[in-house]
């Protein structure tokens, strides 16, 4: 992108960036980190982190994207020409495209089962054979990498004929529909059987469930969710007008990007406790249940076509958003033309993401630390470089830019009296990079 447009409209604004934040972090992962993690223990620390760290590090990316209207690395060198903050834009490189490569596999799986959904296969099968749905589906690796791969191929062809612009407004009116249908499915979930049950586990905390790997696991799902940490809002920001509100912007995505989560998590839990199923059940967790969701609705096909339709396009509005920070590197750091980096990007994405896609069938037994490669990929990327990334971009903010640009960018250029302006800066300074740091450290057991 050399021309650098602006989003014209507030609500173009708040739109590409609530697109890049809503997708499969909220509908597929929250579920199944809250899951793995104990529910309402989970949910409460998640939301300390969205608050109070995610929010400041959003607005720290607002602040260096606009006021330099640049991409990363340029922005970091214009800010402070002899730091070594520009080292945080390799981390955001390397840790968008491992993001891209599991993340491709995982919107491989939708768009299989929106083809199920469409072909009627999601209709008329026993509990079993929905659980067994997923395993048979996902160790049958040629299947699962030609959807990765087509995935990177739709998303590689919107990028290189340069109408991301065009998904994004689609999206925008995509989006409130996703929004609906989320609705209607927590409706029918709350009327449940065993719905108090599903309610009790995401929302009555059991805090003995919380260990600093709990927490480390919030945080990295509340930066993932929020596309933190790896200078993708920063980018998107560079667009932003003089004008846009860049506190209230912030506080906004936020707030919809979490009702989503918790939408998403009410929808979930209730069906995980009446169709008797397992909580703790990892990444398959809600491609088990919602099969089960859409057989219950009347009118499920209907239902099922248009719920994966539109999380399709909710992944590829993130995965749009994630190429450009490595593909804008490609270009202006090793001056590539922008076909050839897209090119590269989807390349690295593609060869990553075919292991990644592989390590639920023949490559499962290939495990570092414990680990497949496709959960290596997720959990480093979260857990590690994300928050590394949000330490850096909110001590680069709250020490070493001038506090003249941060102020102006904080009030808009003098537009706006922000009655926050003290706390959001102390938490920039202090409670951001000192609390991420200590998770940080707590959670991979270094303290
Ligand atoms: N936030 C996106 C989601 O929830 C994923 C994402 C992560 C997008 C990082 C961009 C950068 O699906």
């Amino acid at each position: 992108m050399s021309n650098r447009a602006q989003f014209v409209t507030k609500m173009g604004v708040i739109a590409a960036t609530v697109g890049s934040a809503v997708g499969l972090g909220n509908i597929w992962r929250f579920p199944y980190e809250a899951g793995l993690h104990g529910g309402g223990a989970f949910l409460i620390v998640y939301l300390l982190c969205v608050f109070l760290l995610g929010i400041p590090v959003m607005i720290a990316e607002f602040v260096i994207g606009r006021s330099t209207h640049s991409n990363a690395l340029t922005a970091l060198k214009k800010l402070k020409p002899d730091s070594h903050i520009s080292a945080v834009s390799y981390v955001g490189i390397v840790a968008s495209l491992m993001i891209l490569s599991f993340y491709s596999v995982v919107a491989g799986w939708i768009m299989e089962y929106l083809y199920q959904a469409l072909m009627g296969g999601l209709s008329g099968h026993t509990a079993e054979e929905y659980a067994t749905l997923f395993s048979s589906f996902t160790v049958n690796g040629w299947r699962t990498v030609m959807w990765t791969l087509l995935f990177l191929l739709i998303n590689f062809m919107v990028l290189r004929r340069g109408v991301e612009k065009g998904i994004e407004r689609l999206s925008n009116v995509l989006m409130p529909v996703l929004f609906v249908i989320l609705v209607v499915f927590c409706i029918n979930s709350l009327m449940m059987p065993r719905a108090a049950e599903g309610l009790n586990f995401l929302f009555n905390p059991d805090f003995t469930a919380l260990t600093p790997k709990v927490v480390l696991g919030a945080l990295g799902q509340a930066f993932f969710s929020l596309s933190l940490g790896l200078t993708c809002l920063l980018t998107y920001a560079s667009y932003f007008s003089d004008r846009t509100p860049l506190v209230r912007s912030a506080t906004v995505v936020a707030l919809l990007d979490t009702l989503v989560a918790i939408l998403s998590g009410i929808i979930i839990f209730p069906a995980v406790f009446s169709f008797g199923m397992e909580p703790a059940a990892g990444p398959k967790l809600v491609f088990q249940i919602l099969p089960e969701i859409f057989q219950q609705l009347p009118g499920g096909y209907l239902w099922s076509v248009a719920f994966f339709l539109l999380l399709f396009f909710a992944s590829l509005t993130s995965t749009i958003s994630m190429s450009e920070i490595s593909i804008t590197y490609f270009v202006e750091a090793h001056k590539m033309s922008r076909n050839r980096a897209t090119g590269l990007n989807t390349a690295i994405a593609a060869a990553f993401g075919t292991l990644c896609a592989l390590s639920f069938g023949v490559l499962s037994d290939l495990k570092v630390a414990g680990l497949t490669l496709f959960e290596l990929f997720d959990y480093v990327s979260s857990n590690v470089l994300l928050p590394l990334g949000g330490v850096m971009l909110s001590v680069f903010v709250g020490w070493i830019v001038d506090k003249k640009v941060v102020e102006e960018q904080l009030t808009d250029y003098g537009a706006r009296r922000i009655t926050l302006l003290r706390p959001i800066r102390f938490c920039i300074r202090y409670v951001a990079p000192v609390s991420i740091s200590l998770i940080f450290l707590y959670g991979l057991g270094v303290l």
